[in-house]
């Protein structure tokens, strides 16, 4: 794993860049530039807050989240890969893959006053092999700017063909659950992943219950928060799916690290490859994920 040292030495290249240790052993580096603020965990290369300039958070953490090598961060933006949801044919292995529990290593870092560009490379080793047997080279890039963008690029190292599945699986902060309408993802078919049933999204979509579905979708997707009277974008690449969770009352409670009241204050949108939407990605050939998060006034 990288040094702060080291991080510190790849970050010198602008004042807008830093890290710290908020914990021994998970160094984050703090974005701040004069279109917004973000934090990222060298663990999953996962963002943990973005808030653009003048606004409030854009991505939910949970205030139980834990900051430990090796666990699951609840919130921000996880990166599941190589696979989503449960491993296709394992269930002992880890639920979204392992590329948010593994400490990534940054591999560039730019920014001006207004724009950051950061990428960070997955280490894959002979450990990792056992659960990914393949070679691979895959790296996040992030800009950071009035917009937030993570595009995940897969590239087959190896002379053989394999599939992936994946999601940035973004955490929307909230004013009001009851208050949220999801656009993008109407007249769209859906997995329901709580009764394994597929369906057809008929009415507008609104979070009134658990909600776990993986929708065929390629669009882009508008959370319209009535609450925090603003809107949030979510525009998306790579993807013919789009995620949505909202794990309601009874299912948060059984989630330790999550408040009780949590599932009033986010929804997930997840910009996708999951279910059915399995890409194949050839030898010497890359497979990019990407979505881009932004903020609209409520129209
Ligand atoms: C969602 C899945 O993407 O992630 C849900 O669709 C899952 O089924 C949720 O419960 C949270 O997963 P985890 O592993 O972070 O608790």
């Amino acid at each position: 794993m990288q040094s702060i040292e080291d991080l510190t030495k790849i970050l010198s290249v602008a004042p807008e860049l830093s890290v710290s240790e908020p914990e021994p052993g998970f160094p984050v580096i703090t974005v701040a530039t004069k279109m917004s603020k973000a934090t990222i965990a060298l663990q999953g290369a996962q963002v943990l807050t973005w808030i653009p300039d003048g606004h409030e958070p854009v991505l939910y953490v949970s205030p139980r989240a834990k900051y430990e090598p090796g666990t699951a961060v609840r919130g921000g933006i996880p990166i599941c890969w190589p696979w989503f949801g449960n491993h296709p044919d394992d269930d002992s292995k880890p639920q979204h893959g392992f590329a948010r529990t593994t400490m990534w290593e940054l591999i560039h870092a730019e920014s001006g006053a207004a724009t950051a560009h950061l990428t960070f490379k997955l280490p894959l080793n002979e450990e990792t092999k056992k659960l990914f047997p393949h070679d691979a080279e895959v790296t996040a890039h992030m800009t950071i700017a009035d917009k937030l963008s993570v595009a995940l690029k897969t590239k087959n190292t190896g002379e053989e063909l394999f599939q992936i599945t994946s999601a940035l699986h973004t955490y929307l902060t909230v004013g009001d659950i009851d208050r949220v309408q999801v656009e993008g993802i109407k007249e769209c078919h859906y997995l329901d992943q709580l009764d394994g049933e597929m369906k057809f999204q008929e009415k507008p979509v609104k979070i009134e219950e658990e909600t776990d579905r993986i929708y065929r979708s390629v669009a882009s997707v508008l959370m319209r928060d009535l609450g925090q009277k603003r809107s949030v974008f979510v525009d998306k690449s790579g993807s013919r799916s789009t995620v949505l969770w909202n794990p309601w009352i009874e299912k948060t409670k059984t989630i330790k690290d999550l408040p009780d009241r949590a599932y009033q204050e986010f929804v997930c949108i997840e910009t996708a490859n999951a279910g059915t939407d399995k890409p194949t990605v050839r030898p010497n050939k890359t497979h990019t994920l990407e979505t881009v998060l932004g903020l609209r006034p409520l129209a």
